[in-house]
């Protein structure tokens, strides 16, 4: 069992797919321990996003990621740093797989509507970016005993 990060992008939000991204994620079995609205200030973005720093990309990643509120969650379950990045799919929507939310939803690379942590330290590093410890709800759904034998 394990934690992940994920965040509805600028994008995402204003398009109304907050309702359908958070689905896929439920109707999973995951779970969400924390969520909320933010509005990302340059810091902030530049934190989550300093492994990028100094590729062309960065400068207009950092406007797109800072233009408008997003939502950012930790979902737990079995695996769930893998089964999130795929169920976000491939960075390039065109290259996604059809079934992922970036195929579904996205065209273009640099708007493609969800992050999603890509390995166990950067899950919690980036949760230590977003939340403190007392925002996690620690609580069990009825249907975790069908999920997990
Ligand atoms: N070639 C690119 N052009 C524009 N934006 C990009 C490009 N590559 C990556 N990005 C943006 O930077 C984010 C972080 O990149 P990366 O960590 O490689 O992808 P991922 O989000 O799939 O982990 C991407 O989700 C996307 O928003
Ligand atoms: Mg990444």
């Amino acid at each position: 069992m394990e934690r992940t990060f994920a965040m509805i992008k600028p994008d995402g939000v204003q398009r109304g797919l907050i309702g359908q991204i958070i689905t896929r994620i439920e109707r999973r079995g995951l779970r969400l321990e924390a969520l909320k609205m933010i509005r990302l200030d340059k810091d902030t973005a530049a934190e989550h996003y300093k492994e990028h720093v100094g590729k062309g990309f960065y400068d207009s990643l950092l406007d797109y990621i800072t233009s408008g509120p997003v939502v950012v969650m930790a979902i737990y379950g079995d695996s769930s740093v893998s089964m999130i990045r795929d169920i976000v799919g491939k960075t390039d929507p065109k290259k996604a797989a059809p079934g992922t939310i970036r195929a579904d939803f996205g065209i273009d690379i640099s708007r493609n509507i969800i992050h999603a942590a890509d390995s166990p330290e950067s899950a919690e590093r980036e949760l230590n970016v977003y939340f403190d410890g007392s925002e996690y709800q620690n609580y069990s759904k009825p249907d975790e005993k069908w999920l997990y034998p």
